[in-house]
């Protein structure tokens, strides 16, 4: 399973970026919005960082307004994909931005056949939101767990995306029910690195080791 980042924010990317496990980055309107910065200036910074696949979210409602959207964010950078949500109007944005050879990830999926459907009609990826799922009592992961194995059963190429993460078991989780990738916000990867054995480990070498100096 691969690591993208959930977040706008470019100091955060970069911190990732940095310790070396990122192969992209997710973003939404309302992680833009919390930014508080110019959409297609962030998009153009983000490019620059991460060698991958950058969602960039559309915000109209119809299909046309979707595609309107979606080309000159996808003149940006060969990298960017467009996030479109998934709706009778999305489907036909994705299928119409496919023909185009404009990848999308499919977002807000909280069913399987939602995610069939964004597959058919052409996306790169689907976006299924676990946590989200978690939030109402409905177990996120066996949502991922059903569409690796319907697009396993149906040698369907389109990518999962574990969206909604919110916690370092959900990361688990998500690799072990076949989720090709999880979009994980920055607090996660901190909580993820840590362990508290790794950290007194640490200590009691570098005690030892200064004992060793002192002889
Ligand atoms: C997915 O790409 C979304 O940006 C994101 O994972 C939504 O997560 P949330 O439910 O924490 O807002």
């Amino acid at each position: 399973m691969k690591f993208f980042i959930d977040t706008a924010n470019v100091d955060e990317i970069r911190r990732a970026a940095e310790m070396g496990i990122l192969s992209g980055v997710t973003t939404n309107p309302s992680l833009v919005a919390k930014e508080g910065r110019d959409f297609v200036q962030v998009l153009k910074e983000i490019v620059e960082i991460v060698d991958g696949p950058i969602s960039a979210e559309v915000v109209s409602l119809d299909a046309k307004g979707m595609v309107e959207e979606a080309l000159p964010l996808a003149e940006i950078h060969k990298n960017i994909v467009i996030k479109v949500p998934m709706t009778v109007e999305g489907l036909k944005a994705v299928h119409q931005l496919a023909q185009r050879g404009i990848r999308t990830n499919v977002t807000l999926i909280f069913s399987a056949n939602q995610a069939l459907m964004a597959a058919r009609a052409g996306a790169a990826f689907v976006s299924p939101f676990i946590g989200r799922l978690d939030d109402i009592s409905v177990d996120g992961v066996e949502l991922i767990a059903d569409i690796a194995q319907i697009f396993d059963i149906h040698g369907i190429e389109t990518e999962i995306i574990a969206a909604s993460v919110r916690h370092p078991m959900h990361v688990t989780q998500a690799a072990k029910a076949g989720a090709h990738i999880a979009t994980i916000p920055f607090a996660v990867y901190d909580q993820m690195v840590k362990h508290p054995l790794t950290d007194r480990g640490i200590e009691r070498f570098l005690a030892d080791w200064s004992k060793l100096q002192k002889k």
